[in-house]
């Protein structure tokens, strides 16, 4: 036999990963740009590309966000932080609009010139709309340039004196071509978009112009708002949460345990669908069929796969309990197949070539920490460790993540003891998401054109339908697959690191 079958390989009954499989290519007819990476997150939810960001502190908040759902994946807010400053991040998600500034910074006619040379300082740009209150959402009365303020030398003058009052101002509603268009004819530098009041609703810059770029396959709810996720526990005090994230808008929410079969699991999930319908809930984490089938039961619209295969994790070295992320995913998927609910492959993905196995074992999509850790949206600052630009990554059972709230995963916040499941470290700079993920993306395509399948449903099928070889990989298997033989190398996706050999 030239290879195997999906079945036929997991028939050992080892705890296999990633690494321990490849898949044999398949025959070519077709050009990479026809790959379709459209595919399910949940029973309603469909995305335009498979890659979703964990709720992690130092991966998913409002920028990651949103730079992922303009490239047709989704973000989960993390939830180490109050309900209000979930629900906040959810609500930027959700009023951000491509083009269109939704939190611009304003001030009120009681300011004084310092408080814009305050702002220009911080954040380097001028153009401050000025508005009754002070706040977004004020009427607007009138706007600071550079212009008003540039030659006047007591700094102490309120803005009220100063500002510019005859406005070119667009309605909300308004398109951002025809807004650009108006900025080209009225040589501003700032049109704000008000509402039928005249209140602020968002600004559009006329440096952001040329930026601007169109995301044909964005991830929206109504053709309108970019869809967002966010992470809940099981605790009782979390019902309060979930009421915040549905007003805030959230799509769907991510039951964030580490292991997922519990009572307290399934008692939520029906929670959710009883009183949210319009929410999809994904339930998790689980690795077995039994689990699995639990969360269908209850009521679940996805489910989340992995205990143990995290970057930063150490469950299963800590709690003996677990699976190889390979053997988790196949099983849960096959378990869930015929109910129709989507898996998530969450954790242990280290580059393109974990995604299309993840993929082709059964899962709709996949969860990535490390991979979007260390890039720009990337909550945390850089800074320089050992001569790399580094930004902290850190599990959400890492002692450090813990002490400010994320044991809520763990069952351990009311533990005297904290028993760490997780490590707190640094990754390289990754840039930006908006050049990491069109990448992948990339690689995807080529990668499923190599394995002769032009969408994901494809995929599913060849697999259960037994025409998706695989084989195991020896050690040396492993080692020939990998560079070898160089001194060093850097590595295309993971940054610029020199990997020693
Ligand atoms: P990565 O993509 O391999 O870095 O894994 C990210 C995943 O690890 C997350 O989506 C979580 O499921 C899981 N995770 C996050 N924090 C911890 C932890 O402290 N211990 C174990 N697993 C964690």
């Amino acid at each position: 036999m030239d290879g195997m079958t999906g079945r036929e390989l997991f028939q050992s009954r080892q705890s296999l990963t990633y690494d321990d499989i490849i898949i044999l290519p398949g025959h070519i007819d077709f050009a990479a740009q026809a790959v379709s990476l459209r595919t399910k997150l949940t029973r309603e939810i469909t995305l335009n590309t498979p890659l979703t960001s964990s709720p992690m502190d130092t991966v998913t908040e409002a920028e990651m966000a949103i730079q992922l759902a303009l490239l047709g994946g989704l973000g989960f807010i993390h939830y180490n932080n109050t309900p209000e400053e979930q629900a906040a991040i959810v609500r930027r998600v959700k009023r951000f609009e491509n083009g269109f500034i939704t939190d611009p910074i304003v001030l009120g006619p009681h300011h004084k010139i310092r408080d814009v040379d305050a702002i220009r300082a911080a954040h380097g740009f001028s153009g401050i709309p000025i508005t009754e209150t002070g706040d977004l959402q004020g009427k607007l009365i009138g706007i600071v340039t550079n212009r008003d303020t540039d030659l006047e030398q007591n700094r102490e003058i309120p803005l009220r004196e100063v500002m510019t009052t005859a406005l070119v101002t667009a309605p909300e509603g308004i398109s951002l071509r025809e807004a650009n268009q108006i900025l080209k004819e009225s040589k501003k530098g700032k049109l704000p978009i008000v509402d039928r009041r005249g209140y602020l609703v968002s600004l559009v810059s006329r440096t952001d112009l040329l930026k601007n770029r169109d995301y044909p396959e964005a991830s929206k709810s109504n053709q309108k708002q970019l869809m967002v996720g966010a992470a809940l526990s099981t605790r009782p005090e979390d019902r309060e949460r979930l009421e915040a994230l549905v007003a805030a808008g959230v799509d769907v929410v991510v039951i964030d345990a580490a292991q997922g079969d519990s009572t307290f699991q399934a008692e939520t999930i029906r929670h959710i669908k009883r009183n949210h319908k319009s929410v999809q809930v994904i339930g998790g984490n689980i690795v077995t069929q039994k689990q699995c089938a639990a969360l269908i039961a209850a009521g679940a619209d996805g489910v989340r796969i992995g205990m143990g295969p995290g970057s930063i994790c150490i469950t299963q070295e800590t709690m003996a309990v677990g699976r190889g992320q390979a053997a988790a995913v196949y099983h849960s998927a096959l378990a869930a197949r015929d109910s129709g609910v989507p898996v998530v492959a969450d954790g242990g993905i280290r580059d393109i070539g974990d995604v299309t196995k993840a993929l082709a074992l059964g899962a709709g999509t996949v969860m990535m920490g490390s991979m979007f850790a260390g890039t720009t949206e990337a909550p945390g600052e850089y800074f320089y460790k050992n001569g790399m630009r580094v930004k902290r990554y850190r599990g959400m059972a890492s002692i450090e993540a813990m002490e400010q709230g994320g044991s809520k995963r763990y069952f351990a916040d009311r533990e005297q003891i904290l028993v760490a499941q997780g490590v707190s470290g640094f990754v390289v700079d990754k840039g930006s998401v908006k050049n990491l993920v069109p990448y992948i993306l990339q690689g995807l395509r080529h990668s499923f054109q190599d394995l002769g399948v032009r969408d994901v449903t494809s995929l599913h099928d060849a697999l259960y339908g037994d025409s998706l070889l695989f084989e195991l990989r020896t050690h040396s298997a492993q080692k020939e697959g990998g560079v070898h033989s160089l001194h060093s190398y850097e590595h295309p996706t993971l940054g610029k690191r020199e990997r020693e050999k």
